[in-house]
């Protein structure tokens, strides 16, 4: 019977572990919850990730320069963003488990039961009618269809309607009203809504008395807004133009799951880009469709992606939308990109009394740049990328593989080289090889064992190419090179071994794509 999606999302996350991409955090003490270690492979991934985005932002891009600040900022700072006074969620317990919830969450899960129940009917129907089924028809005719729909949008408003007006009693009624019970106790015996913040605090100093609350950054955004000045002077830089950053960020997720997809401890890669005001949504737009282009250049399924525009924006915002991707759990966001007005920098230089402006020679005006942003999370790129390459094959004879088909430019390992046997030259032989290549590309030496499991371990960990030493390389030279998706094999000369490798993992195969879709790159 065919696995649920669910069951295959399992399995990758074990796989995940077996194969060094990603452990629990500190694991012999029984792990720390959405807190999560990068084993051998994983960090490889995690790094070419970065890699990407980074060049795709800082080298193809003139007017886009990087920075690293530090995570501890003075606490003024999260004054001045907003995130002291507004960056909470809203808290539920069920006074029976004794466990915690997201309010939006339980509401948010109970709209997408009612979607399930719509798309049950519709599947239903599709089956019965089969080609001539016309679904838009059917959604509006059905009498149980029209009755779930109807429920969703009465709920829809008013959930949305509460966390506009930051009605938390509402949101608790909302919960009493649709009968929503703890999945642990079942139970309908709830508290009150609460609002609790995300960011994570510490001390810093040595004694008590001198001590500062300080905050661990719950986004890297920050350390960009308060260098502006910095690096705008520093670096001459001229408006548009942008700052890219890639960092940890911290945040004291109350319902934390779905693996990496909601940690406590994540990794961002966010760039703010610096416009004359009024030609933010033009920037918006264009922001909006190279990330797209990033995203699609690496061929996990251009199906696999969808906008997603907020209907609700932050008040500072003026434009917002998410890209999502189709992860075994419904399309979800990996990315965020926003259009933030002025008011991260008029923010800060009203808390800290500096003028942060920049003069236009162009306008011969001064004023405060518009922003446009985005936002992606490393570890939700990391789980898309795993979600989509990890498959499980059955060959013929009936053997099971289990394959990542990671992008030959992001796997960990590029090539792994093997001696046939461990004796007559052809360790030394293949030693020769991974000497050849391990400059230019990741490589790793495998002798233990038959080939045929040599191969299914670098299939496991996703290597795009295994090459294989025998007898005969030793005369004329040539080596066996295995395609890890086709498991296709063909016999190759060694020097062509660096062009073919070469052609495949090369990352400016992406950049050449996100380049000629725009020959008019800010
Ligand atoms: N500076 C804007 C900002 O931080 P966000 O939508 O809160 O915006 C941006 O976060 C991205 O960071 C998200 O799209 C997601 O990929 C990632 N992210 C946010 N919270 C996360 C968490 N708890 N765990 C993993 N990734 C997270």
């Amino acid at each position: 019977m065919a696995q649920t999606q669910e069951e295959t999302f399992k399995k990758m996350v074990a796989h995940c572990k077996e194969y060094g991409f990603v452990f629990p955090s500190s694991e012999i003490y029984d792990g720390l919850g959405a807190v999560y270690d990068y084993g051998q492979n994983g960090v490889e991934l995690k790094n070419n990730i970065k890699r990407y985005w980074w060049e795709a932002m800082t080298l193809l891009h003139e007017n886009i320069v990087g920075i690293d600040a530090a995570i501890f900022m003075h606490p003024t700072t999260w004054k001045a963003s907003g995130h002291v006074d507004a960056f909470n969620d809203p808290l539920i317990d069920n006074r029976d488990s004794k466990k915690r919830y997201r309010a939006d969450v339980l509401i948010e899960d109970q709209l997408g039961k009612i979607e399930d129940k719509i798309q049950k009917e519709v599947d239903k129907a599709r089956k019965r009618f089969g080609d001539t089924f016309d679904e838009a028809m059917f959604r509006q005719t059905n009498p149980r269809v029209m009755e779930h729909q109807q429920h969703w949008n009465m709920l829809h408003e008013r959930y949305s309607n509460a966390m506009n007006n930051n009605d938390l009693a509402e949101l608790k009624q909302i919960i009493l009203d649709e009968e929503i019970v703890c999945p642990i106790s079942g139970t309908r015996n709830w508290t009150d809504v609460r609002q609790f913040n995300l960011m994570f605090s510490t001390e810093m100093g040595s004694t008590a008395d001198g001590a500062m609350k300080i905050y661990l950054r719950p986004e890297t955004a920050q350390g960009i807004f308060v260098n502006f000045l910095n690096v705008q002077k520093t670096g001459r830089m001229k408006i548009p133009f942008g700052i890219a950053q890639i960092g940890k960020a911290f945040r004291n997720e109350i319902v934390a799951r779905q693996f990496v997809f909601r940690m406590r401890e994540f990794e961002q890669m966010e760039m703010q880009f610096f416009v004359r005001p009024g030609e933010e949504l033009k920037w918006f737009e264009h922001w909006k469709q190279f990330r797209l282009r990033w995203h699609k250049a690496l061929g996990l399924g251009d199906e696999k992606y969808r906008f997603h525009d907020h209907e609700k924006l932050a008040h500072y915002a003026n434009a917002a939308t998410d890209i999502e991707f189709q992860m075994p759990f419904g399309f979800k966001e990996v990315e965020g990109i926003h259009s933030r007005t002025d008011f991260d920098l008029s923010q800060h230089a009203k808390f800290s009394g500096k003028k942060i402006e920049y003069f236009d020679p162009e306008l011969n005006q001064s004023y405060t740049p518009y922003v446009i942003e985005t936002s992606i999370g490393v570890d939700r790129m990391f789980l898309s990328v795993m979600c989509s390459a990890y498959k499980e094959e059955v060959l013929e004879g009936g053997d099971m593989r289990v394959v990542l088909m990671l992008p030959p430019v992001l796997a960990p390992t590029k090539v792994c080289v093997m001696p046939l046997v461990k004796k007559d030259g052809l360790p030394e032989k293949a030693r020769e090889i991974v000497d050849m290549l391990k400059f230019d590309f990741k490589t790793s030496y495998d002798e233990k064992d038959s080939i045929g499991k040599r191969y299914r371990r670098q299939d496991a960990v996703g290597t795009p190419f295994c090459v294989t030493v025998d007898h005969d390389t030793l005369n004329d030279g040539c080596v066996t090179i295995r395609h890890r998706d086709t498991m296709e094999q063909e016999r190759v000369k060694i020097e062509d071994l660096h062009h073919i490798i070469y052609k495949a993992v090369d990352v400016k195969n992406l950049y050449r794509k996100l380049v000629a879709a725009d020959d008019n790159l800010a």
